[in-house]
C-alpha cells in the first residue's frame, strides 16, 4: 500500500461565511479562521478546507466566481489568506481551498465578453462557455435548445439576448458552464491555479469536477442530467490537471463526483491516476430518498431510512479502492442537511444518536472530513419564515412544488428537512447573542438552539459531543490500526444496526451501533469474543460482551483487542 501524509490526518470544512465573524459585520471572515486556529489544532484537525474565499456576487455563496485572483471583500483581503497559511503553516495545520471549474459567476469578464457582441473580446470569450441557437415553436416562439434541467431545479439554458442564443448552466443561471473543449481556457484555469499553488495552498478540493464534458449532441431529454454528469472525457480533463500541475507539485486533491464504478473510481482515486488522491462522493448522502410514488423528485422525496444502503455504500468504496487507491470517509457537508437531524434523532436523542453517528463514522479506515459544527452536534434549522433561507436552490425548488399543488406549510416542512442551509447556519460558539458568532445579525439567522449547543458548554466536559471527537480525531492523527485497517460489516442487509470490525495490524475495533430509538439485540455469534475491552459506550455503563448484545436506543459501543503479532 503507498504511503502519503494526507492518510494520516484528519480535514475540517470552514464554510467560511458562517465560520466566525471577526470583524462584526455578520460575515464569517479569513481572520475568524485565524482565531480559530488553537480550536482546530485541539480538535485533531491537520487540514483545512474553506469553501470559496473568491470574489463573487454570491449567488450561490462563492461558488459564482467573479474573479478567481480576488479574495472577496466580504472575507477579508489576499494579506489575511496569506496570514492565515503562515499561521496554519506555523502550527502544522495544511489548507486546501475550495477550486471552482465547470463555471464561472455571469459577472466574470469572461462571461461579460462572451455574452456582448460589441465587447473587443468579444470573440476570444465566446468559446469559453456553451452556446447554443434557440429552437422555435410552432407559433415561432424561442424555445430552450433542451428540456435539460439544472441541480438547483431550474432549467439549464437561459437566453442571452445580445447574442441571440441560449447559454447553458446546470447550476444558477448566474453560473455560466465553461466550456472544457477550449484550450486556451484550460491554460487560463491553469494559470489561476499555478497562482493560488504558489501563494501556498496545499491543495484543492475540485468543486463539481465530474460536470467539466457536456454531450454536445445536445438530445433533447429531461432531465437530461446524464448530458452533463461523468461523461468520459472529463476524466482527459482532470489527468491534463493531474499531470500538469496536480502530481507534480504534491498537492492534496480531493474530487467530488455523485457515484462511481469501480473502474471510475481507480482512475479518479486510484494511486498513480493522475487525477485526485481522493474523491469525495455521496453514496451514503441520501439513504432516505423515495421518489417512485411522489410528485417530488429526488433528495425532497423523504422515505424511509435504508440503513443498509449506508453501509453498502462504505463497503463497497471500501473494497472498490482497497490496497490500490484512498477513500475519504464524511458524514455530510455544506450541501446536505445536518448529519444528526437527517440519521439521527435531534430531539430525544440527540446526545446518543450524535455521538453514535461519530463513533460509526470515525473508527472507519481512510481520511476522515469533519463538517463544521458536527463536532458539537448541531442541527437542522429551525427557520419559521421561507425568508430566513437564503439559498438559490430553495427558492426555485419552492416554486416548483407550489405549482405541484403543495401547500406552503407542506413545503416549509420539507424544506426544513432537506435543504442545504440546514448545514450553513451560523456556526455556535458560545450562548452569547447569535450563538458568539458575531455580535451583530448574521448573515442567515443563527439556530435558536445555540443556547444550549455550543461549543462554550461542550469545551472540557468529557463526557460532551466535542470530546469525543477530539479524543477520535486525535486517536485517527497517530493511529494507523483505525486509518489503515480493514473493514468487515457484520450485517450489511440489517436495517438497525450498523456495526463492523476495522482490523488493523496491531489492533482490531469491534464497533456497534443502534441505528433506532428502540432498543435492540445484535447477535455476535460467530465472532471470537475474546479479548475485547470496553473502550467508549455513549451510555458510559459498563458492558460485557455477550453473542446477544444489548443496544438500547442510538447506544454505541467500542470493543478493542490487541492483535497478537
Ligand atoms: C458545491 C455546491 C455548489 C455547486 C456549484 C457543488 O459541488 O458543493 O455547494 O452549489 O457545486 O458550484
Amino acid at each position: 500500500m503507498e504511503q502519503h501524509w494526507w492518510q494520516q490526518t484528519n480535514i475540517y470544512q470552514v464554510y467560511l461565511r458562517s465560520f466566525y465573524d471577526s470583524n462584526q459585520d455578520g460575515i464569517g471572515d479569513i481572520q475568524g479562521v485565524i482565531q480559530k486556529l488553537d480550536y482546530l489544532k485541539g480538535l485533531g484537525i491537520g487540514v483545512i478546507w474553506i469553501s470559496p474565499h473568491y470574489a463573487s456576487p454570491m449567488d450561490d455563496n462563492g461558488y459564482d466566481v467573479s474573479d478567481f485572483y480576488q479574495v472577496s471583500p466580504d472575507y477579508g483581503t489576499i494579506d489575511d489568506f496569506k496570514e492565515l497559511l503562515d499561521k496554519a503553516h506555523s502550527m502544522g495545520i495544511k489548507v486546501i481551498t475550495d477550486l471552482i471549474l465547470n463555471h464561472t459567476s455571469d459577472e466574470h469578464q469572461w462571461f461579460v465578453a462572451a455574452s456582448n457582441p460589441f465587447h473587443p473580446e468579444h470573440h476570444k470569450y465566446h468559446d469559453y462557455y456553451i452556446w447554443q441557437p434557440p429552437k422555435n415553436d410552432e407559433q415561432g416562439q424561442k424555445m430552450r435548445p433542451t428540456r435539460w434541467m439544472g441541480w438547483f431545479g431550474s432549467p439549464a439554458w437561459t437566453y442571452n439576448e445580445a447574442t441571440n442564443e441560449y447559454y447553458l448552466h446546470i447550476f444558477s443561471k448566474k453560473m455560466p458552464d465553461l466550456n472544457w473543449r477550449n484550450a486556451s481556457m484550460r491554460q487560463e484555469m491553469k494559470e489561476m491555479i499555478r497562482y493560488w499553488i504558489q501563494l501556498g495552498v496545499d491543495g484543492f478540493r475540485v468543486d463539481a469536477s465530474n460536470h467539466l464534458e457536456k454531450n454536445w449532441e445536445f438530445p433533447d431529454d429531461f432531465p437530461g442530467y446524464h448530458h452533463f454528469s461523468s461523461l468520459p472525457k472529463h476524466h482527459e480533463y482532470l489527468k491534463e490537471l493531474g499531470s500538469d500541475i496536480f502530481v507534480p507539485m504534491d498537492l492534496l486533491t480531493i474530487g467530488e463526483s455523485g457515484g462511481a464504478s469501480k473502474e471510475e473510481a481507480l482512475q479518479y482515486a486510484g494511486y498513480g491516476s493522475n487525477e485526485f488522491n481522493m474523491l469525495i462522493q455521496f453514496g451514503h448522502c441520501w439513504a432516505d430518498v423515495d421518489d417512485s410514488n411522489s410528485v417530488l423528485m429526488g433528495k425532497w422525496a423523504q422515505g424511509k431510512l435504508r440503513l443498509s444502503s449506508i453501509k453498502e455504500s462504505f463497503q463497497n468504496w471500501y473494497e472498490m479502492l482497497e490496497n490500490v487507491g484512498w477513500n475519504v470517509i464524511y458524514w455530510h457537508n455544506h450541501d446536505q442537511p445536518r448529519i444528526v437531524s437527517h440519521y439521527g434523532n435531534d430531539s430525544t436523542y440527540w446526545f446518543e444518536s450524535a455521538s453514535m453517528l461519530a463513533v460509526a463514522l470515525y473508527l472507519m479506515p481512510g481520511t476522515a472530513i469533519c463538517y463544521q459544527g458536527e463536532e458539537i452536534g448541531m442541527t437542522n434549522v429551525d427557520y419559521q419564515e421561507l425568508s430566513m433561507f437564503k439559498d438559490v436552490e430553495v427558492f426555485t425548488e419552492y416554486q416548483n412544488m407550489l405549482a405541484k399543488g403543495l401547500s406552503h406549510e407542506h413545503i416549509m416542512t420539507i424544506i426544513r428537512a432537506r435543504c442545504r442551509d440546514n448545514a450553513r447556519s451560523p456556526m455556535q460558539w458560545s450562548e452569547a447573542a447569535y450563538g458568539g458568532f458575531s455580535k451583530v445579525s448574521p448573515w442567515m439567522p443563527s439556530n435558536g438552539n445555540y443556547l444550549t449547543i455550543n461549543v462554550k458548554n461542550q469545551l472540557n466536559q468529557p463526557t460532551s459531543i466535542l470530546s469525543l471527537y477530539q479524543h477520535l480525531l486525535n486517536q485517527r492523527l497517530s493511529n494507523e490500526n483505525i486509518t489503515h485497517g480493514k473493514i468487515t460489516f457484520l450485517d450489511v442487509s440489517s436495517q438497525k444496526d450498523f456495526s463492523y470490525l476495522n482490523t488493523g495490524t496491531t489492533e482490531e475495533y469491534l464497533v456497534l451501533c443502534n441505528f433506532t430509538s428502540s432498543k435492540i439485540m445484535k447477535s455476535l455469534n460467530g465472532l471470537n469474543l475474546a479479548n475485547y475491552s470496553l473502550i467508549y459506550n455513549n451510555y458510559f455503563t459498563l458492558q460485557n460482551l455477550e453473542n446477544e448484545q444489548e443496544l438500547l436506543p442510538y447506544e454505541s459501543q467500542v470493543w478493542k483487542r490487541v492483535i497478537s503479532q
